[in-house]
């Protein structure tokens, strides 16, 4: 029996939706997608949702409208510095780069696998480089608490945005992952907790900003934004259709996307309570054993005022020798039709791809929590459309392995 990290997600009601849009022709973004926006908006509590085509371009549009906006004041300029956490996935830290930010990494902390707001505290008062901005992941389902990420960004002066792209449906202090600071993006790639098969977007209250994203999703153009009159009055000898007010991309979703979205958020509830189930049961075959769920400490808490959305189930090895262990571990799940992966990239700073390409590297043995992650902790799969089969292989397989100390 197979347990895999992924499934499509789709239903026959999210097909037939997107077979409606074939056949109606109106194919390129349209009014599925303003639907999807204003549905989404409504669920987060947020003013303005902006989709696009993957959670990478929402994250790369999120600090493309913070430095280039295209009335008032950048936010960010080339050279200043955004933290980042050292277990990170690319497409996060990329776009920093690719626009001339200086990413400075900080290590995780071991609970949550999250940034730690304590290293990064001591990081800005070692460093002597001034830093501008803070670009947290809310990971694997984590929402990090509100109150601790205002607290660190008010006493530091920094702008906040968030990458939410593994965290939808989950939230702490009542409030959904990703509430406070400028925006937070989102990501509906297949297998996440809602599907557009590709897709993503950003989440913000500020107006200016999310006419800004509108616009450098489609090549820099006004006509998406709720100002695009005003533009329009301002510059009139232009075709008000033909009128460029940004820079920008062509990472615009479309209307199949956005239909399918609309049928999978209605459902979200459901979703995140199956992964929530799917957790605790792997949790309980594992309690007192060697194997360890990240996170679990949520299990107990209140749903209403704080909830994981579980995508994926983080397992640590506690045992003497974790690392040889993991190998014989995956080794034994894989052979069990049971797939794994390594928690995000692991430490990032050991990827070549940072360590060859950018100037931006450090030692990744300098981060300790993350380098100690990489090698005890390994992901299992928790998606909501797993069978009472699966997850019972899933259970049986992982307790027949452990090792009560
Ligand atoms: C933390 C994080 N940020 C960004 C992304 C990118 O999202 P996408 O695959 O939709 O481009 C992912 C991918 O899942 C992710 O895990």
């Amino acid at each position: 029996m197979r347990v895999p990290l992924a499934s499509s997600g789709l239903r026959k009601c999210d097909i037939e939706a997107a077979a409606k849009v074939l056949n109606s022709g109106n194919l390129t973004m349209g009014n599925e997608v303003k639907n999807f926006e204003s549905k989404m908006s409504r669920y987060l509590g947020a003013k303005h949702f902006v989709m696009v085509n993957s959670g990478s371009s929402a994250n790369l549009l999120m600090i493309e409208a913070l430095m280039r906006p295209s009335i008032s004041k950048p936010k960010l300029n080339p050279g200043d510095s955004v933290l980042v956490p050292a277990i990170a996935w690319p497409t996060t830290v990329w776009p920093l780069i690719q626009l001339g930010l200086n990413p400075l990494f900080v290590d995780v902390d071991s609970k949550t696998l999250a940034l730690d707001l304590d290293a990064a505290q001591r990081l800005i008062e070692s460093s002597r480089i001034p830093v501008k901005g803070i670009f947290p992941i809310h990971p694997l389902g984590y929402a990090i608490p509100p109150s601790k990420l205002q607290d660190f960004t008010s006493r530091n002066d920094l702008i906040l945005i968030n990458d939410v792209c593994e965290s939808l449906g989950s939230w702490s202090e009542g409030q959904h992952a990703g509430s406070v600071g400028i925006a937070s993006s989102f990501s509906f790639y297949f297998s996440h907790h809602i599907t557009t098969m590709e897709g993503g977007g950003v989440a913000t209250d500020d107006d200016e900003y999310a006419n800004d994203l509108r616009s450098m999703r489609s090549h820099g153009w006004s006509r998406d934004r709720t100002d695009a009159l005003e533009w329009n009055e301002k510059v009139s000898q232009n075709d008000s259709k033909f009128l460029f007010v940004s820079t920008g991309y062509n990472v615009r979703p479309m209307e199949i996307q956005a239909a399918i979205g609309s049928r999978q958020i209605e459902d979200i509830d459901l979703f995140i309570e199956r992964r929530r189930r799917i957790a605790k049961r792997v949790y309980e075959a594992l309690e007192g054993s060697d194997l360890q769920v990240v996170g679990s400490h949520t299990l107990s808490q209140d749903a209403l005022s704080s909830s994981h959305s579980w995508m994926l189930i983080p397992i640590r090895i506690t045992s003497e020798g974790a690392a040889n262990k993991k190998t014989e571990i995956l080794h034994i799940l894989e052979k069990a039709g049971i797939e794994t992966r390594p928690v995000l990239t692991g430490n990032f700073l050991a990827q070549p791809a940072i360590q060859r390409i950018t100037r931006h590297a450090t030692d990744p043995d300098n981060y300790k929590v993350a380098s100690e992650i990489s090698e005890s902790t390994f992901l299992v799969g928790a998606h909501h459309d797993l069978e009472e089969a699966q997850i019972r292989h899933l259970c049986e397989t992982l307790q027949s392995i452990s090792i009560i100390p």
